[in-house]
């Protein structure tokens, strides 16, 4: 055995750089805690050109992936690249070289977990994914260990600090969504392609990974109700927060007596709820087990640093596997890999909840008792109604913010299709679903 654990690293970017600046650092702990060096040996890249800004003096860098997977003197494959067909190959590969392997690719495993979870099983190397969901903060170990003996009954929590760090400077500015991100964007807080974040896709990924290790069961990505923020408005903001509701982009996934009930989307968070007050590039998960009750994680769920911290507590448990000759630690699910088959989520048109709808209109007389009317017609009480605005002889448009109370998405969904269809209708209907707990 070599001297010192060594690592080959795919991609060098946001997260990778961290991992080389972390490590360098904090060398002589993390060697102190393994009982080894740990060391990149190699990284792969798609440009040597170039300049990475940190110090790659002692990496041996390259654009060819065998450079790492033949190299036999490596033992931990770092895949940092991202996206769906190359981090595939390069995990396949490394776990059929026997290499344990690290990745903080939540697509993948959202999209194709079936495939890579089956070769993390059969291989005989450790297989870690602590990052692809909330970096540094330990959800994925939590819910694999430390909450393992519970029957998880609910995960909800906000699981994308693009979004949130969005809706926060909306609601603290006042400003739109589109000037809000583009200073986010200004800030480094969006990518200049903000399409998985703002489109709630992320979010997406990061709770099909929690609800295959929490439920115990492979779920299918595409049957996951994702919106994003992009229709969130001003307006919105100010009605809900004078309603003492604070706008967030959750995912929740509960287990009902229908079935696993899971979703992604922007919701109305009472204001003295949890994860109300959590703001900024802040992630916030809470987990609820039959015997232990809530329990929360916090932290920023983004970002080279915490990224880093992720990838390296993912490194040093593989390296302490192979230090102690434990070639196959337990399945990285909760469960052996007989158990694992598909699940499928309720519909979501089965789905119950309460409702804000914003509803955009000429101010007409008889509006309020056609659209009320609709929705009586379609199984929803009404808890209250605010009219703002005020008519004028211009007949601007003006708004109607109805709550209801809990009923059925497909209910909801087929009256505001009637209501669509109004003459008085000036605009495009605003459903944000309320989070009650
Ligand atoms: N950014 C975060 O805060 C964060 C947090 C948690 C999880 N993650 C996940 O971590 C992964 C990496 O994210 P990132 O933000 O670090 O991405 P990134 O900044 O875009 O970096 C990607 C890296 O992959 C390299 N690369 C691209 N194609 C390659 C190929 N064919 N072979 C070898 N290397 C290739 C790029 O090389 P060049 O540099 O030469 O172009 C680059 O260094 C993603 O799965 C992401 O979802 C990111």
């Amino acid at each position: 055995m070599s001297d010192a654990i060594n690592i080959g690293m795919f991609g060098m970017g946001n997260v990778g750089k961290g991992v080389v600046q972390l490590l360098a650092k904090n060398k002589s702990v993390i060697e102190k805690r393994v009982g080894k060096p740990v060391e990149i040996k190699k990284a792969v890249v798609s440009d040597l050109k170039k300049d990475r800004g940190v110090d790659v003096s002692g990496i041996l860098m390259s654009t060819d992936p065998d450079h790492i997977l033949n190299d036999p003197d490596i033992d931990i494959v770092l895949e940092l690249v991202g996206g769906l067909d190359v981090a595939e190959t390069i995990i396949l590969r490394a776990l059929e070289n026997g290499k344990s392997v690290v990745t903080a690719n939540k697509a993948l495993l959202a999209e194709r977990g079936r495939t890579i979870f089956r070769a993390a099983h059969d291989a005989g190397g450790c297989f870690g994914f602590e990052t692809s969901v909330g970096a540094a903060i330990p959800i994925v170990r939590t819910l694999r260990l430390g909450f393992a003996g519970d029957d998880i009954v609910k995960i909800s929590g906000i699981m994308n600090g693009t979004s949130n760090y969005i809706l926060s400077k909306m609601s603290q500015d006042k400003s739109g969504f589109s000037e809000t991100l583009e200073k986010a964007q200004e800030a480094g807080l969006a990518e200049a392609d903000p399409t998985l974040d703002i489109q709630g896709i992320d979010a997406a990924h990061k709770l099909i990974v929690l609800m295959n290790i929490a439920f115990n069961g492979v779920f299918d990505f595409s049957q996951l109700h994702t919106e994003g923020i992009t229709n969130i408005t001003a307006a919105d903001i100010d009605y809900t927060g004078q309603l003492g509701y604070t706008i967030k982009h959750i995912g929740k996934v509960r287990k009902t007596e229908q079935g696993i009930e899971a979703r992604v989307h922007p919701a109305l968070v009472p204001r003295d709820h949890i994860m109300s007050s959590v703001n900024g590039a802040f992630n916030s998960i809470s987990v609820f087990g039959e015997f232990m009750g809530p329990a929360n994680l916090h932290g920023l769920g983004a970002g080279p640093g915490p990224s880093a911290v992720g990838v390296a507590g993912d490194v040093i448990e593989a390296a302490r596997y192979i230090l102690t000759g434990q070639q196959r630690p337990v399945s990285p699910f909760s469960i052996p890999l007989e158990e694992w088959r598909p699940i499928d989520m309720v519909p979501m048109g089965r789905i119950r909840s309460e409702f804000y709808l914003r509803f955009n209109v000429l101010d007409h007389l008889g509006v309020l008792s056609s659209i009320s009317k609709v929705l009586a017609e379609n199984r929803i009480s009404v808890r209250s109604v605010i009219q703002k605005g005020v008519p004028s002889e211009t007949e601007a448009p003006v708004d109607i913010v109805i709550i209801t109370h809990e009923a059925m998405e497909a209910d909801v969904q087929a009256a505001l299709g009637q209501i669509n269809q109004e003459p008085f209708m000036a605009g495009r209907t605003q459903l944000i679903r309320i989070e009650p707990d």
